[in-house]
């Protein structure tokens, strides 16, 4: 949680409609391995981060629902009754889909005023989308005792995303945002769509995340062709999912798909094993097997499956060139965003330095480095006990 954020979004609150509202927050991921395989009913290795959304929330007696984005510094006032995505909606879209959604699930949502900020940077991949989602729905849920389980409200925060953001997206960023464990990551199966949490001891080596700050057009589209491919390629195999799918399996269809088409479903199938092979390596403590699928998982990413894009290439290839990086891919849908690296700790600020001065030599403008920590999925935040320990901080004011 960042109490900064609460902070903000409490004082939004107060200057806008003077009630006293339920804060929720609700946090970002990141993805360890395992990209593009939740869709395939695959596995996937995301955490919850510590950057997120806060939301301040409280029901309204007025027949319209007020929401105020604090980054934006944007109003949007809307009317329950027939809701449809708006053209270039942009957040209002997430915002109505969750409550479109919820009303879809039989849900009646009442009408309320609500305030959100948040600090994850948009298209970095670190899914701020979902975070917002949840912070809704959750926010909802709560506020309108609408008895949802947390696996109820991840399926309406990516319907929202499917149906208002026009993403087929898979279930991963909805699960790690809503499910986080605290300083763990998450060995997800996207087909029972549970989790085993891992402490992940990275030694003396840390996370880094290297931000391209582009967000390439039509990734929204590139994103559900691939969704289309493979499921195409699943009804060929007649399995219900690429999940079920081997090499030999796909060599004996060979003819009869592209060779496109066969090397993307090629890189699933070898993600979803990697996976696998990840998890033992955690459990071996092979720390330097981690950093080698990394380097496989954007080779793949990038040569077969096509969701890559120049900057992010130039900085993994940066990596490459650094003995002190063990392994660094690309991290999310792809065509920009940010790439996820595993760096000897002492060595994370010299290649900061570097990284970031030859990205800008090379494309005339900044990425951005960040730290994160792995955090708790979404919930409510105890306002009490903020300001119990802002007291114990300052025992005599
Ligand atoms: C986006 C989607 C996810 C997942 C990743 C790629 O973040 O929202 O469902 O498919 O891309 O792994």
């Amino acid at each position: 949680m960042n109490k900064k954020l609460v902070k903000v979004v409490k004082r939004g609150f107060k200057e806008h409609y003077k009630t006293r509202p339920l804060i929720i927050f609700s946090p970002g991921r990141i993805n360890l391995i395992g990209e593009h395989t939740d869709y395939n009913d695959g596995f996937a290795f995301p955490a919850a981060i510590n950057k997120g959304i806060a939301l301040a929330i409280s029901k309204s007696d007025s027949n319209t629902s007020k929401v105020y984005a604090f980054n934006k510094e944007e109003h949007y006032e809307f009317n329950a009754e027939n809701i449809k995505p708006l053209e270039n909606g942009g957040w209002r879209n997430y915002v109505l889909g969750v409550v479109a959604e919820l009303q879809m699930f039989g849900k009646h949502v009442g009408n309320f005023n609500s305030v959100f900020a948040g600090n994850i940077p948009v298209g970095a991949g670190m899914s701020s989308s979902a975070a917002l989602e949840n912070s809704f729905v959750f926010g909802l849920n709560e506020l309108f005792d609408l008895g949802l389980s947390k696996h109820e409200m991840i399926l309406v925060s990516q319907k929202a995303e499917h149906n208002f953001a026009g993403v087929k997206c898979g279930i991963m960023d909805q699960y790690a945002s809503m499910f986080g464990v605290k300083n763990s990551a998450l060995l997800l199966d996207c087909r029972t769509i549970e989790s085993q949490p891992y402490q992940i001891d990275f030694k003396e080596y840390k996370l880094m995340l290297v931000n391209s700050n582009v967000k390439h057009k039509l990734s929204e589209s590139a994103y559900n062709d691939r969704r289309e491919v493979c499921e195409r390629v699943s009804g060929l195999l007649q399995i219900d999912a690429l999940r079920e799918a081997s090499k030999e399996d796909l060599d004996r269809i060979k003819a009869d798909i592209t060779d496109e088409d066969y090397r993307k479903i090629l890189y699933v199938i070898n993600e979803n094993n990697r996976v696998q092979q990840f998890s033992e390596a955690i459990k071996k403590d092979n720390i330097e097997a981690l950093g080698d699928l990394l380097y496989q998982s954007h080779e793949g990413l990038s040569k077969n499956y096509k969701v890559s894009c120049d900057e992010l290439d130039f900085l993994v290839d940066r990596a490459k060139e650094n003995l002190h990086v063990l392994g660094s891919r690309m991290m999310g849908g792809g065509f920009g965003g940010c790439t996820i690296n595993l760096i000897k700790k002492d060595e994370f600020k010299k290649f900061k330095k570097d990284v970031s001065k030859k990205f800008r030599a090379a494309f005339e403008k900044d990425c951005s480095v960040y730290s994160v920590k792995l955090s708790r999925g979404t919930h409510i935040v105890d306002q009490h006990t903020i300001l119990s320990n802002k007291r114990l901080i300052k025992p005599n004011k």
